[in-house]
C-alpha cells in the first residue's frame, strides 16, 4: 500500500508541475532490453537521428555493440551494466526474490547514466517494462524537465500474468502501477488502434498511433534473386517441387509451435500434398523441447529445419519464403507482431493466429488469412500450397503491403508530437 501511496503522491506533484519547456533537439531513448534486440526503438532512434536530433540511445549492448545503427553522427549509445549471470529467475520464488534486487541494481545503474548525459527534452521509453522505466520518466522531469514519452508495446500487466497468473497480487499491482503512472506522461505512442482505444478509456491521453513498419532493408525480391539468396538457408530446398514456410518465434509460452506442428501434421495426412519445408527462426526456452518432439514425431512430406539467422540473412531468408505463418497469441489482445510486418516487408503473405488486434494488419484473403485453431491454420496451408491461384493472390496483397514502410509512417505521425519551443 505505501508503494501506492508513493505512486499516487508522485503523480500528484507531477499534475500540479506545469509543463515546462523543450529547448533542445535532444532526446534520450531508454531501452531495458538488448538494444540490438529492440527493432523498434532502433528505428525511432535512427528516425529521430535523421531529423537532426542528438539521440542518447541507453540500453543493454552484448559485445557486438548497440546493433545495426552504431555509426549514425547524431546517436550516442550507453550500455547499461548486467548483473552476474547466477542471479537469474530459475523458479517462481527465486523470481519474487531476485527481481526486487535486479531493479534495484537496474534504476542506480540507469539513473547514473541518465544524470552524465547532457540534459534532453524528451525521454522515450518502451512499455513494457515499466518498472522502473515510469518512474525514472517522472523522476527526470520533476529533476531536469525532460518530457516523458512512452511508446506503448504492449501492457506489462498482462505478460507477467503469463507467468504469475491473471489474479496474482502481482499483477494487479502492476496494472495500477501502469495506469497511474501513465497519466503523468507528456505523450503516448501505441503500435494498434487497439491498444490506443484501450489506454483512453484508461483516461490516458494525448494518445497517437505509429504502426511498425518494415525498414527499407526487409524488401520484396524477384525470383531470381530468390534462387541466388536459398543459399541462407541452410537445408537443399528446390523452389520448382516444393514450398517454403517461414515462422518466427521467440518460443515462449504465447506462441503455441505446437499449433502449428498439429496442423503439419494433418498435411502430412493430405494425399498429393506437395512436399514443405518448414522454417522455423528464432531462439528460446521451448526450442530443444521441439527438436526432440520432431526427431520422435517424423512428418514425411514436411522437412524442419530450425536455424538461427544473423540480422544481415534473416530479411533475405524470409523473402525466400512462399508464406508465413505468424502464431503470435497477443498476451494483451492489442500488440501486432512485428514479424507478420517483416514479412510483408519482404512481400510475403502471412496465416496469422487470431486474436483481437491482429485484423488491423491482416487483412483475410487479401495478404493472408486468419486461423482461429490448428486446422484452419491447417486448411489455409493447404491451399496456399494446392492453389497457385490464391497463393499468388495473396502474395500480391502482400507485395502491396510491403509499400508501407517505417519513415513514410513516422514522418507522417511523430515528428509533429515532438515540438521545440523557440
Ligand atoms: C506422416 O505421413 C507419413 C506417410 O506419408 C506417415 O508414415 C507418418 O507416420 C506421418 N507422421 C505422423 C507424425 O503422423
Ligand atoms: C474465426 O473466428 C471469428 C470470430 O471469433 C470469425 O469471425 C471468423 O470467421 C473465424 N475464422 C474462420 C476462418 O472461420
Amino acid at each position: 500500500m505505501l508503494a501506492i501511496r508513493i505512486l499516487l503522491f508522485l503523480s500528484a506533484v507531477i499534475f500540479i508541475n506545469s509543463r515546462r519547456s523543450a529547448k533542445s533537439k535532444r532526446i534520450i531513448i531508454l531501452v531495458l532490453g538488448r538494444i540490438d534486440q529492440s527493432p523498434r526503438m532502433q528505428y525511432h532512434a535512427l528516425s529521430f537521428a535523421k531529423q537532426g536530433w542528438k539521440v542518447d540511445l541507453v540500453g543493454y549492448q552484448d559485445k557486438k555493440g548497440p546493433g545495426l545503427f552504431q555509426n549514425h553522427p547524431n546517436i550516442q549509445s550507453y550500455a547499461i551494466p548486467t548483473l552476474p549471470g547466477s542471479l537469474t529467475f530459475r523458479s517462481r520464488l527465486s523470481f519474487l526474490l531476485v527481481a526486487p534486487v535486479k531493479i534495484l541494481h537496474q534504476l542506480l545503474s540507469i539513473l547514473f547514466i541518465l544524470f552524465k548525459i547532457k540534459q534532453a527534452s524528451y525521454f522515450l521509453v518502451q512499455n513494457p517494462p515499466s518498472i522502473p522505466t515510469f518512474l525514472l520518466g517522472h523522476v527526470l522531469y520533476l529533476l531536469r524537465g525532460t518530457r516523458f514519452v512512452i511508446d506503448w508495446h504492449n501492457f506489462g500487466y498482462t505478460i507477467l500474468a503469463l507467468k504469475l497468473g491473471k489474479e496474482h497480487p502481482f499483477v494487479k499491482l502492476l496494472r495500477i502501477y501502469e495506469r497511474v503512472l501513465a497519466k503523468g506522461a507528456f505523450l503516448h505512442i501505441t503500435v494498434s488502434y487497439s491498444m490506443q482505444q484501450v489506454l483512453l478509456e484508461w483516461g490516458i491521453r494525448p494518445c497517437h498511433v505509429c504502426y511498425d513498419r518494415p525498414p527499407a532493408h526487409f524488401q520484396p525480391v524477384q525470383d531470381a534473386t530468390r534462387k541466388s539468396n536459398l543459399h541462407v538457408i541452410p537445408e537443399e530446398f528446390n523452389p520448382e517441387k516444393e514450398k517454403l514456410l517461414v515462422t518466427s518465434t521467440s518460443w515462449t509460452p504465447d506462441e503455441n509451435i505446437y499449433a502449428l506442428w498439429d496442423a503439419l501434421k494433418m498435411y502430412n495426412e493430405t494425399r498429393n500434398a506437395v512436399p514443405l519445408l518448414v522454417l522455423v527462426t528464432g531462439k528460446g526456452p521451448g526450442k530443444p523441447d521441439f527438436v526432440k518432439h520432431l526427431q520422435k514425431n517424423p512428418l514425411g512430406k514436411v522437412r524442419f529445419c530450425l536455424p538461427w539467422f544473423s540480422s544481415e540473412d534473416y530479411p533475405r531468408a524470409i523473402a525466400c519464403a512462399d508464406f508465413g505463418v505468424s502464431l503470435h497469441q497477443s498476451s494483451s489482445g492489442h500488440d501486432l507482431p512485428m514479424k507478420v510486418v517483416d514479412l510483408f516487408g519482404c512481400g510475403v503473405p502471412v496465416v496469422a493466429w487470431n486474436f483481437p488486434a491482429i485484423s488491423e494488419l491482416v487483412h483475410d484473403h487479401k495478404n493472408g488469412f486468419i486461423a482461429n485453431d490448428s486446422n484452419e491454420l491447417f486448411k489455409k496451408i493447404e491451399l496456399l500450397c494446392s492453389d497457385e491461384h490464391v497463393l499468388q493472390s495473396v502474395r500480391q496483397g502482400a507485395f502491396e503491403e510491403s509499400k508501407n514502410r517505417w519513415d513514410d509512417e513516422w514522418n507522417k505521425k511523430i515528428p509533429r508530437l515532438f515540438t521545440i519551443d523557440s
